[in-house]
């Protein structure tokens, strides 16, 4: 699938999340504390929540159930209970705007990036 075109990348704050939906996916479209964007999946793989009201710690999200930490890089979860990952997608900023390929990234392959 093609990216899409989600928002004007200056309407993404630093240390922020928001929840975006294509075609019925819940994708949660950060803004690290470095700056850089990222997009993964938004429901948590503990319980049914939605990790883009969580909390936003440099280069994590945190779902703000009960505390697993995942990475924005290769979404795997970097504190208990969760051990299962979310998945991660392309995101592109051209011409200021924010587009995201709905096409998951293998995990296995971010690590080796
Ligand atoms: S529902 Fe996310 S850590 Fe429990």
């Amino acid at each position: 699938m093609a990216s899409i075109k989600i928002c004007s990348d200056a309407d993404l704050e630093v240390g922020a999340a928001v929840r975006v939906v294509i075609d019925g996916l819940p994708i949660a479209l950060v803004r690290d504390s470095a700056g850089a964007v990222h997009a993964i999946g938004d429901t948590c793989t503990h319980g049914d929540i939605s990790l883009s009201e969580g909390f936003v710690e440099d280069d994590t999200l945190e779902c703000w159930a009960h505390g697993s930490k995942f990475s924005l890089i290769t979404g795997k979860p970097i504190t208990l209970p969760a051990y299962e990952p979310v998945p991660v997608y392309p995101v592109t900023i051209v011409d200021g705007e924010v587009y995201i390929d709905p096409t998951a990234i293998d995990p296995a392959s971010r690590l080796e990036a």
